[in-house]
């Protein structure tokens, strides 16, 4: 088991594990789980049975649960409704500010039960336990909780850093390829926004990963995890430009996902909006076409089926525009000058946008 400890200037000390078939958590880290009074195993309904029996076997005796809460499936889970079900389920169960939340699932989990730990009782200490590729690579460390507002991505949210994350690579023995071809699309966006050694990693280990390769998962966890807590440490409420790499093709690729009504899972709307960023970079003039290739054949190794997303340019343009990243612009994206150089731009023009738009959906 890897072991991380990262002191960020509002939460204190924040911690993560890294590791395959991981047993006892809290004999690691005992100082975190002495005083809890009752914990609570979040998941979602839809996982499979071993997902909670693995969950189980990280956290047994002295932080075994009190008491289980099903999420419907995905981004179901991800409403207010469902935080207020899970903030009156603890309150009935009689939870304090002394308890603990553990969010064993997707990324559709840790954001939704990271934001019910965040506002019940103005706030409780929660673990990540991320079980999917995409979420154990990034959505389930950080910090960043949200739910959906009116068919737009993460629009109520808050920063609540879990206490510990633990990503154990055997929940991905139960992953479905779909999951995986999925998480690979944030993997890929890894590739593009980090040191020149990530690009190498993920370029050696792709279509490995997307063989559901052990090892390869594992080295990827480990390389994209480090990244980006070393990203999380140095600007840790997203305020000092430094996270806002690990957004590149987010903007575009929010805007697929909700334009597919579910049927774009987000790895591969992300993997959409970093092939838009390549093309509305090389639109913008700061992007060579060697470059652009060399990056776009990561994406296209990912061999994305036909989009399911109608191709309506104003609904997309309305989405975009308000995106909460676009601060007041009209729109406002991470452009790439290369692997590992990004830049954010304001008010693009429309038809440099359509034509990304139209390429990206191709
Ligand atoms: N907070 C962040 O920083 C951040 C970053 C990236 C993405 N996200 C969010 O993450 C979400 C996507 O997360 P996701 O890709 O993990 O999808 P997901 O949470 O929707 O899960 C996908 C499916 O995989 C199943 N599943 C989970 N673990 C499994 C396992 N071990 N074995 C078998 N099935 C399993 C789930 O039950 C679900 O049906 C989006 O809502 C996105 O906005 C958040």
């Amino acid at each position: 088991m890897k072991t991380f400890s990262f002191n960020l200037k509002t939460t204190g000390t924040v911690k993560a594990a890294l590791g395959r078939n991981m047993e006892n958590v809290p004999a690691q880290f005992p100082e975190l789980f002495r005083s809890v009074d009752k914990v609570c195993l979040v998941t979602g309904s839809d996982a499979p049975p071993s997902l909670r029996a693995r969950a189980l076997a990280l956290f047994p005796e002295g932080a075994r649960p009190h008491a289980y809460f099903w999420l419907p499936p995905s981004e179901k889970a991800k409403t207010l409704e469902q935080a207020g079900r899970l903030c009156s389920f603890l309150f009935g169960e009689g939870f304090s500010r002394g308890s603990l939340l553990i969010a064993a699932g997707g990324g559709a989990v840790t954001d939704l039960a990271g934001f019910a730990a965040s506002v019940y009782m103005r706030g409780i200490r929660w673990v990540s336990a991320p079980t999917t590729f995409l979420a154990q690579i990034d959505a389930g460390l950080g910090g960043k909780t949200a739910v959906n507002l009116a068919g737009a991505k993460n629009i109520v949210g808050t920063f609540h850093q879990p206490a510990l994350a633990v990503c154990d690579t055997a929940f991905l023995d139960s992953l479905p390829h779909a999951e995986l071809r999925s998480g690979a699309g944030e993997l890929v966006k890894y590739a593009m926004i980090g040191p020149g050694d990530l690009f190498r990693t993920v370029k050696k280990n792709l279509s490995k990963v997307l063989a559901g390769d052990r090892a390869a998962l594992t080295s990827c966890v480990s390389a994209c995890a480090a990244y980006k807590l070393k990203l999380v440490a140095r600007d840790e409420r997203d305020e000092r430009g430094v996270r806002e790499a690990l957004n590149f093709g987010h903007t575009a690729g929010h805007a697929f996902e909700a334009m597919s009504a579910g049927r774009l899972p987000h790895g591969e709307a992300v993997a959409r909006g970093l092939r838009f960023a390549l093309i509305a970079s090389r639109g913008a003039g700061i992007l060579s076409k060697k470059d652009h290739d060399a990056m776009d054949a990561l994406v296209g190794a990912l061999r994305l089926k036909p989009a399911l997303v109608r191709r309506d340019f104003r609904h997309f343009l309305s989405l975009v525009s308000r995106d909460k990243k676009a601060r007041g612009a009209n729109n406002r994206f991470v452009l790439a000058a290369g692997p590992g150089r990004l830049c954010p731009a304001e008010d693009l023009d429309a038809a440099l946008l359509k034509k990304a738009f139209e390429g990206a959906l191709k």
